[in-house]
């Protein structure tokens, strides 16, 4: 399936379903059972700083970023109805947000290396093109500037609920393009592989600070363990992983000529 094909059809299914996850994964939240941003502080003092959001959705995480006291909010998300969404919950902001339509494999009209921080809050992972959004979001970026991401983590859909017990039902190995199973509408997510997004961003100049998979469990399990994000599958395998890196600062490097 070619790429610009598998765009539509997840935009569409996001149209379809924005409202569902309304503010569902956002900051100071990473992810479910995951540690959260007021357990890690993997940003580090926000006041003052240009951000951009890759994958924007509702505007949440945004908003948590403006209330921190950022100076300016950049957003990017491939969906029409996020953005509107996210413009209504930023109104009383509205000065310093700029947001574009635009799927993240592409530069809508970002400046360069401008930005203190760049993250994207489970939005990632729906790119087509990891090699190309990575060079993108490095390019963004000021030299030392921080990226920081999470996803759902790749061993967690491997893994079906079914006659009582969890099976390993797809493979790790094998990576690509594949429907995804918890959408009710036709949506397509590569599967890659843990060391495929550390490697690619290595490729892309970043530097990895640190990669978290730590699995937060509740007192007690209530819920049924055949869910998506079940308290059952968590206690097997993560469900969450955070990656924060660095824009290599090479502005301090003695060149030897
Ligand atoms: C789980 S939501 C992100 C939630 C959001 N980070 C927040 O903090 O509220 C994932 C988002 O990724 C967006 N998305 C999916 N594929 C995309 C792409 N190729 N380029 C840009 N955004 C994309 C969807 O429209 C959706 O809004």
């Amino acid at each position: 399936m070619k790429r610009t094909e598998i765009l539509r059809m997840n935009k569409e299914g996001w149209e379809k379903s924005a409202e569902r996850f309304y503010g569902r994964t956002a900051l100071p939240e990473y992810g479910p059972f995951s540690l959260s941003e007021e357990q890690l502080h993997l940003f580090g003092p926000i006041t003052g700083k240009k951000i951009l959001d890759i994958g924007c959705g509702s505007g949440h995480s945004l908003q948590y970023m403006g209330n921190g006291g950022a100076q300016e909010l950049w957003g990017v998300d491939l969906s029409t109805k996020q953005i509107e969404t996210a413009k209504k919950l930023l109104h009383s902001q509205e000065s310093k947000v700029t947001l574009f339509e635009s799927p993240m494999e592409e530069n809508p009209g970002l400046p360069l290396e401008y930005f203190d921080i760049v993250y994207s809050i489970y939005a990632l992972g729906w790119t087509v093109d990891l090699q190309k959004t990575l060079s993108h979001i490095h390019s963004y970026l000021k030299p030392g500037g921080i990226f920081i991401f999470s996803w759902e983590h790749p061993i967690h859909d491997r893994l079906t609920y079914e006659n009582s017990s969890f099976t390993l039902k797809k493979s790790y190995n094998i990576e690509g393009p594949e429907y995804n199973e918890a959408w009710h509408s036709n949506v397509v997510i590569h599967h890659r592989k843990l060391s495929t997004y550390i490697n690619t961003l290595i490729e892309a100049n970043f530097i990895i600070e640190k990669v978290i998979d730590d699995v937060v469990l509740p007192a007690t399990i209530t819920e049924d363990p055949s869910k998506w994000y079940s308290t059952q599958k968590a206690t097997l395998v993560p469900a969450t992983f955070i990656v924060k890196a660095t824009k290599r600062d090479i502005s301090h490097c003695l060149i030897n000529t």
